[in-house]
């Protein structure tokens, strides 16, 4: 299934960077963003959902959807894929996760260390102060909810929003050097299930000139012909595969 080429240099290589994107999710029944018929944007337009705009346009409405969204997340389980990654920091000296997903599958499924591009639906934080919650660790029921409106924090009583990067905002600036920086010193860059369309998150590969790029996904995209190596298929079969065949 896999060229001996590929093998070796897996076998040999010291920094790995991995980028994720929706398709590694897909598995564990997330839709994605752009693949058809199922994906996000096929059936909600992200104008009126995921930007500044759409929030300040009406809060509740662009509240009640990221609910939805997080109730969606937090049901799913993560899939063979995360954790095939998880293996895979376990045998590499130096590897990294940078991911534009904010479904928190990758923290669930034991991946430490990660560089969340887009920040993580699981999180809310005030849209004046930024007191953060991760409803992961602490449920809404602290907090007084309405059916008119987003909740309102606790300090400021401006309304608390989903931690995740809209549409017109600038992505974590710190994440994204640290990206860079890593993309730009690895020896083996993975582009793992992202259709390759949303900058800054898909110039990464671009900025990984000493490595080997291995792009995994179910179809062609923008960097396919720019990798190395493109492993057609999905990543939920192929990582655990590749990781049981490089490293047993
Ligand atoms: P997209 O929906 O744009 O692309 C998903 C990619 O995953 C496509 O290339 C699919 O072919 C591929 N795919 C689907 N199922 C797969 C599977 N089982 N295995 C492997 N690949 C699979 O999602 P992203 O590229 O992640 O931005 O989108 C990037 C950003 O655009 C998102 O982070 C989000 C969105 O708007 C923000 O939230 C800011």
């Amino acid at each position: 299934m896999f060229s001996a080429k590929l093998i070796e240099i897996l076998k040999q290589a010291r920094q790995i960077v991995v980028l994720t994107g929706a398709g590694t999710s897909a598995e564990s029944g997330v839709p994605t963003f752009r693949d058809a018929q199922t994906g996000l944007w096929a059936h909600y337009n992200p104008a009126e959902l995921a930007s500044p705009e759409a929030f300040k346009r009406n809060p509740k409405l662009v509240w009640d959807w990221y609910s939805w969204r997080r109730e969606t997340v937090l049901a799913a389980q993560p899939n063979a894929g995360h954790y095939a990654l998880v293996q895979m920091a376990r045998h590499v000296p130096n590897f990294h996760l940078i991911t534009q997903n904010v479904d928190g599958l990758h923290q669930r499924a034991g991946s430490e260390q990660i560089i969340e591009l887009h920040g993580n639906i699981t999180r809310i934080r005030c849209e004046h102060c930024s007191h953060t919650i991760d409803l992961t660790k602490q449920n809404l029921d602290s907090l007084t909810l309405s059916d008119t409106e987003p909740p309102r924090c606790a300090s400021c009583n401006h309304y608390y929003r989903p931690d995740v990067v809209w549409f017109g905002e600038n992505l974590p600036v710190q994440a994204l050097q640290q990206a860079e920086q890593l993309a730009q010193s690895c020896d083996v860059f993975f582009s793992i299930g992202t259709s390759s369309q949303v900058y800054p998150a898909a110039a990464l590969p671009l900025y990984a000139n000493k490595a080997v790029v291995i792009e995994i996904n179910r179809e062609k995209t923008a960097l396919t012909q720019q990798a190395d190596f493109a492993l057609q298929g999905a990543s939920g079969e192929i990582l655990p595969a590749l990781v049981e065949c490089v490293w047993g």
